[in-house]
């Protein structure tokens, strides 16, 4: 199942905010340009649908193998215009197609939420492996949690598209987690942009959350150890 966490591409919403930003003077960007942007999110939106159907194609194979489904569901989106334009203003770079290209590996995202965390390393294992796609990072917040619990599999790919110019390599960045890392994920989230709690409640939901964490975490180890017991599926080894 996935689910789509954006409509497909604004093409008018994003030339009604980079219009908007030509009379603020924060960008110079002509008609051609604007064209360009919105050809570019076109593309993005082919690298996630072939990302998103090389893991169903994954998970269908594992039910017919081993008669279990390793993903849970699926959750995809295309950064909005505003998050876009947001995001190179943060980092401080023109608003033009060269430093999305260059400098934004996240346009297009994809989010697996896999049932085990056997799966979450089967299932980005035989992805990664696949020779059509290349990889360009890897950020394996499970191993190495971040320092609020935050855990997740990061990886950006680059996925060919083909286009009547030939392939584009274009970036898809899919975060790998378990259903209970997710459930983690969105309370964190929702705590983080609270911003009108003081600071004292902030500090102790915060703490509060990384105990969850580390709880969340004895209890994927103990059903996971049930889950190998009883299922025929292929078992990670850990590295
Ligand atoms: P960017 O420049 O934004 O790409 O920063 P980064 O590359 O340092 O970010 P990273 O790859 O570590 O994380 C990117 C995404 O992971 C975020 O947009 C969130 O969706 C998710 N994420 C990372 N850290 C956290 C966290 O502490 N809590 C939650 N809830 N989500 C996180
Ligand atoms: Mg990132």
């Amino acid at each position: 199942m996935i689910l789509e966490r954006s409509s497909s591409i604004s093409a008018s919403e994003l030339q009604q905010r980079l219009a908007a930003l030509n009379e603020e003077h924060k960008a110079d960007l002509s008609d051609d340009d604007i064209i360009t942007f919105v050809d570019l999110m076109q593309v993005y939106e082919g690298a996630m649908r072939e990302i998103s159907t090389k893991l169903e194609v994954l998970d269908t194979e594992f039910q017919v193998q081993f008669s279990h489904n390793p993903i849970h569901h699926m959750e995809r989106r295309l950064k909005s215009a505003n998050s876009l334009i947001g995001k190179l203003e943060r980092k401080n770079l023109p608003i033009n197609v060269e430093s999305v290209r260059n400098h934004i590996f996240d346009v297009a995202g994809i989010r697996v939420i896999c049932n085990y965390r056997d799966d979450v390393y089967s299932v980005s294992r035989y992805l990664s492996d696949q020779s059509d796609i290349q990889l360009l990072q890897v950020k394996d917040y499970i191993r190495n949690p971040k320092q609020n619990g935050y855990r997740s599999l990061h990886i950006i790919y680059a996925v060919p598209v083909f286009l009547t110019s030939g392939p584009h390599y274009t970036p898809v960045e899919v975060q790998f987690r378990t259903i209970a890392m997710d459930y983690w994920a969105s309370l964190e989230h929702q705590l983080r942009y609270k911003s009108d709690l003081p600071d004292n409640r902030l500090a102790e939901h915060s703490q509060t959350l990384l105990d969850c964490a580390r709880s969340l975490q004895n209890i994927e180890v103990q059903m996971q150890s049930i889950h190998r017991d009883i299922s025929g599926s292929p078992q990670e080894q850990e590295s």
